[in-house]
């Protein structure tokens, strides 16, 4: 089918879209990524910078992203293409398609790997095989798991196979079906669950832990730098910013709906689902002698216990992991439906077909994710020190995502014309100021910042220094040879 031929799906409704949107970024994101790497990184002093970042970048940038696809009202690259045209400035600008195309990919084959575990324990906490379990038990039978490549290539099959109907079946039919029980039904769990926190005894030794900024932890252990990075990368993460995906549901926005609205919605989601997991683990945490540190099987080690110990637990435990692999499902859907709807866009190839395609190269990239806790996990089979699973996080939260949305936010506000801008966003002449120069100035000049320091490896007065004399230059040049727009 040839671009003019396509009729483009659009949401049914307002709601439906700020479902859509929060299906995406409510995900494992949140359940899983975000209490581990808060766990890792020292607790409140990290969770603070990381609500910095979401404010000050993720915000502005969910703004840019959404706008850029109304504007476009094609796929990314195609948007972005035709955004660029429409400014007057290079088709290059398409290459922000590209990185997102790219990047969707590497995320959803460690992605859907991590939801063939949330699928693995839906059998086995129904089973009943937790009740009364220790925090040794819930180690060693995620051990278990991981050490048997062929119950995770099994769950990481079925749940590729799950991702690619819906897309199959495309915009209206699949995604708007799909998301619609899931998030109220989450939020009731997720609050049963800090009941059980609370019942512990240990709720606020993991409110202390999650909410008490403890900087000389951080600053002293000597990975500052990286502990913004990691902050900075994951507000990318959760909120599904600079991959196209935000981008292609907002090219199925309807004109009259207000982005930025939409933007704040979701993001007070997001971050209220995030830190109500981090509120329902940490005492968990702490009632069963377990570290916090335990890294990426954090979730598995603790939640199992909490379900173990609860009247009716196998039961809600059971829902409990569905309602995961829900969340989870409604975001892989967002990683792929960028590439499809391009493939579908500007090749022959019909949505089932392109589709297919997708779901077996991520698929294949998949094994390599999941042997590397089985047969690949060996210095061997390692590139930097990391596995293929590590890696395909770290190239993907600390390099690609950054990248993207500082993209993302460049172009929104140096290329495109302020009328243009402002119109989509449908904001009032202060608000769109504020929102102008908080993208313009901040969120790139934090994004560049927190990049080059990582780069230097550490936090020091000379990095601030050569990173801000690198923007106050990147400015200048830019106003130099990109002329102002009315
Ligand atoms: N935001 C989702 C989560 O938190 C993951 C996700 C969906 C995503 N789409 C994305 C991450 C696009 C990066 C880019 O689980």
């Amino acid at each position: 089918m040839s671009d003019g031929q396509v009729k483009r799906g659009q949401w049914s409704s307002r709601l439906l879209f700020i479902l859509a949107a929060t299906g995406s970024a409510v995900g494992l994101g949140n359940i899983w990524k975000f209490p581990y790497i808060a766990g890792e990184n020292g607790g409140g002093a990290f969770v603070l910078i990381y609500l910095i970042c979401i404010c000050l970048v993720g915000i502005p940038v969910m703004m840019a992203e959404i706008m850029l696809g109304r504007r476009g009202q094609k796929n990314p690259i195609e948007s972005m293409k035709a955004l660029a045209l429409e400014s007057n400035r290079s088709s290059a600008w398409q290459f922000i398609g590209w990185l997102g195309v790219a990047a969707g990919f590497i995320v959803l084959c460690f992605y859907s790997v991590v939801a063939g575990w949330a699928l693995a324990y839906v059998p086995r906490v129904a089973s009943g095989m937790f009740e009364g379990a220790t925090g040794e038990f819930a180690r060693e039978s995620l051990s278990a798991l991981w050490a048997s490549s062929e119950s995770l290539l099994a769950w990481h099959t079925i749940f590729m196979v799950m991702t690619c109907v819906v897309v199959a079946r495309g915009v209206n039919a699949g995604l708007e079906k799909a998301v619609q029980i899931l998030m109220p039904g989450l939020f009731t769990l997720m609050l049963i669950l800090l009941g059980y926190s609370y019942s512990t005894g240990y709720f606020s030794a993991g409110i202390d832990f999650l909410f008490k900024p403890n900087f000389e932890a951080l600053f002293n252990g000597g990975h500052f730098g990286e502990a913004v990075l990691t902050a900075l990368g994951h507000a990318f993460f959760t909120l599904s910013l600079s991959m196209g995906s935000m981008m292609v549901y907002g090219s199925y926005l309807p004109k009259d709906v207000s982005i930025t609205k939409a933007t704040f919605v979701i993001a007070g989601v997001d971050t209220l689902i995030a830190l109500m997991a981090g509120m329902v683990i940490f005492p968990i945490v702490f009632a069963n002698g377990l570290s916090p540190e335990a890294g990426p099987g954090l979730l598995f080690k603790t939640i199992p216990l909490a379900f173990g110990h609860m009247n009716y637990g196998s039961f809600f435990g059971f829902l409990f992991f569905v309602l995961v692999v829900f969340a989870a499902w409604s975001s892989s859907i967002s990683m792929i439906e960028p590439v499809v709807s391009w493939l579908t866009e500007n090749t022959k190839l019909t949505r089932v077909y392109a589709t297919t395609m997708i779901g077996v190269i991520v698929w294949i990239l998949g094994l390599a994710c999941l042997l590397s806790f089985n047969l690949w996990s060996g210095e061997e089979y390692q590139f930097f020190g990391k596995t293929f699973f590590d890696l395909a996080d770290y190239v993907t939260s600390k390099i690609m995502l950054p990248l993207g949305g500082l993209l993302i936010a460049y172009f929104a506000v140096w290329s495109m014309s302020k009328s243009a801008i402002r119109s989509e966003l449908g904001l009032s002449q202060g608000a769109f100021e504020f929102w102008r120069v908080v993208t313009k100035y901040i969120t790139i000049y934090l994004v560049v910042l927190v990049f080059v320091n990582s780069l230097c490896g550490g936090m020091s007065f000379n990095v601030w220094m050569i990173s801000s004399a690198l923007i106050v230059a990147g400015l200048l040049l830019t106003r130099a040879f990109y002329p102002r727009r009315a």
